[in-house]
C-alpha cells in the first residue's frame, strides 16, 4: 500500500463526507495490500462487488479479536451469529421464510399506521418547541417499531436501543475494557429478553416462532434466541441511520426532493438510489476462502482478509454515471447496500418497505422541513449515520 492511501485511509472513517477520500484513495490505486497488517483494500466497485460474492469464512471473524473477548457472553453470543455453512445454511433457511417478501408485506398498513402516528408526534412537539429532534423522534422508533411487529412483541423495551449501541461500541475497531464490559451487560439483557419472549409465546405468541414452527423447521431455544438478537442488531441502527442519510441526501439536492414530492407513485426507484448515495453499511471485511480476481486482473489469493468499501465502489465513476449526484431516475442501481452471496441481507425486503412508506409521507406531511443547526454523526466503523439531526419542519 503507498504511504498515501495509507495516511488518507483513517480518515475514511472520520470525517463527515468520506466520498472526496474515497475518490482520491481509488486514483491511488482502486486495490491495495497493507504490508503491515496483511489486509487488502478494495475501493472499486468491480473488486467490491466480487469480494462480496466470494467465498469467504465468517467465523473466521472470531480469529481476529484478541483472546479477552475468548469466554465472554458478547463473544459467546457473537459465535452464535458468525457462521459458516452447513450451520449457517440451517440457521438461515428458517429467518429467510420469516423474512421473505410476502410475509413483510403483510406489516405494510400496520407499518403506515407507525408513521402516521410518529409524524403527528413530530407536529405536536414541532409546535411546542419549534425544533425536534428527528433520530429519537422517527428514524430509531420507526425501525423498533417495524421490527417489533415482524417478532410480534407488543412493547419494545426501552433498553433495547441502548443495548444495541454498546454491542456495536463492544465489537468495533478500539474498543475499550469499559467498552466490552457494557457490551457483556448488552448480550445477556438482550439473550434474556429473547429467551422471556420465547416463553411468553407459549401463552401469547410471538410472530418469528411461530412461523419458524408454520414452516416445519425444528428450532432450538439458542437459535431462536440468536435469530432474534441478530434481527435486532442487523435490523434496527442500519434502517435508523439509513432514514436520516437518505433525508439529508434529499436536503442537499432540492430538485431531487422536488422531484421526490411531486412523483406521488412508487418510490421504489428512488428508494434503490438513497442506498446507494449515502448507504448506512459503508464496509464489510471478509476472510476470503478462494482466490479471487478484482480490478485489472489482480488476484487476491484464498485465505486473505479483505476491507470491501462498499460506500466507495458505490460511487465508482467508471461505474455509475455521474455517481456524485443524487439521480432518483437512476435505473437500473446495482448497489451493493444489502450484500450479495450466501450472507445477502435477510431484512432487506423490510428495510425497504419501511423506506418506501416513511419518506414520501414524511415529505408529504412537511414539504418545507430543514436542518435547523449541525447534525451529529455517528461514532465510525463499518455503520454510517446520524445520531442526532434537528429540523424545522416548517409549515406543512
Ligand atoms: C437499510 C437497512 C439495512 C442495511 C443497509 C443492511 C445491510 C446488510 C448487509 C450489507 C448485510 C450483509 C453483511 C455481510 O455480507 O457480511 C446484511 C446482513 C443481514 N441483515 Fe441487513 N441491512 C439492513 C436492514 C436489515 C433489517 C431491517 C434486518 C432484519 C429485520 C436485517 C437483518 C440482517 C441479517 C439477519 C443479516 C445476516 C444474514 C446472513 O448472514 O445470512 N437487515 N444486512
Amino acid at each position: 500500500m503507498n504511504t498515501d492511501t495509507r495516511s488518507l485511509i483513517p480518515q475514511c472513517f472520520s470525517v463527515d463526507d468520506p466520498y472526496p477520500i474515497y475518490a482520491r484513495i481509488r486514483k491511488l490505486g482502486p486495490v491495495q495490500r497493507d504490508k503491515e497488517s496483511g489486509y487488502w483494500w478494495a475501493f472499486d466497485y468491480e473488486s467490491v462487488r466480487a469480494l462480496t460474492f466470494a467465498s469467504h469464512s465468517e467465523a473466521a471473524g472470531l480469529n481476529l479479536f484478541p483472546s479477552e473477548y475468548g469466554d465472554r457472553p458478547l463473544f459467546k453470543l457473537l459465535k452464535k451469529t458468525l457462521l459458516d455453512p452447513p450451520e449457517h445454511t440451517r440457521f438461515r433457511a428458517p429467518l429467510a421464510r420469516c423474512l421473505g417478501r410476502a410475509k413483510v408485506e403483510t406489516l405494510r398498513e400496520e407499518i403506515a399506521n407507525v408513521v402516521d402516528d410518529l409524524l403527528d408526534d413530530l407536529a405536536r412537539k414541532a409546535a411546542s418547541s419549534g425544533t425536534v429532534e428527528f433520530v429519537s423522534q422517527f428514524t430509531e422508533p420507526l425501525p423498533v417499531s417495524a421490527v417489533a411487529k415482524l417478532l410480534g412483541v407488543s412493547e419494545m423495551d426501552a433498553n433495547i436501543v441502548p443495548c444495541l449501541r454498546s454491542l456495536s461500541a463492544a465489537l468495533g475497531p478500539g474498543a475499550s475494557k469499559a467498552n466490552i464490559e457494557a457490551g457483556d451487560c448488552a448480550a445477556n439483557y438482550l439473550v434474556d429478553w429473547a429467551a422471556n419472549h420465547m416463553q411468553v409465546s407459549e401463552k401469547g405468541p410471538i410472530s418469528l416462532l411461530l412461523h419458524l414452527q408454520e414452516s416445519g423447521d425444528v428450532v432450538s431455544e439458542s437459535d431462536f434466541i440468536a435469530s432474534m438478537v441478530s434481527i435486532l442488531f442487523a435490523g434496527i441502527q442500519t434502517t435508523s441511520y439509513q432514514i436520516g442519510n437518505s433525508l439529508l441526501a434529499l436536503l442537499r439536492f432540492p430538485e431531487q426532493l422536488k422531484f421526490f414530492h411531486e412523483s406521488k407513485g412508487d418510490a421504489s426507484t428512488a428508494v434503490e438510489e438513497l442506498l446507494r448515495f449515502d448507504t448506512s453499511m459503508q464496509f464489510r471485511s471478509r476472510y476470503i476462502t478462494e482466490d479471487v480476481e478484482v480490478k485489472d486482473g489482480v488476484i487476491i489469493p484464498a485465505e486473505s482478509n479483505v476491507i470491501a468499501m462498499v460506500g466507495s465502489a458505490h460511487r465508482d465513476p467508471e461505474y455509475f454515471d455521474r455517481p456524485d449526484e443524487l439521480d432518483l431516475r437512476r435505473a437500473p442501481n446495482p448497489h451493493l447496500a444489502f450484500g450479495g452471496g450466501i450472507h445477502y441481507c435477510l431484512g432487506a425486503s423490510l428495510a425497504r418497505l419501511v423506506l418506501t412508506v416513511s419518506l414520501p409521507a414524511l415529505v408529504e406531511r412537511f414539504p418545507n422541513l430543514r436542518i435547523a443547526g449541525e447534525c451529529k454523526r455517528s461514532a465510525g466503523g463499518a455503520f454510517r449515520g446520524f445520531d442526532q439531526i434537528l429540523l424545522v419542519l416548517g409549515a406543512s
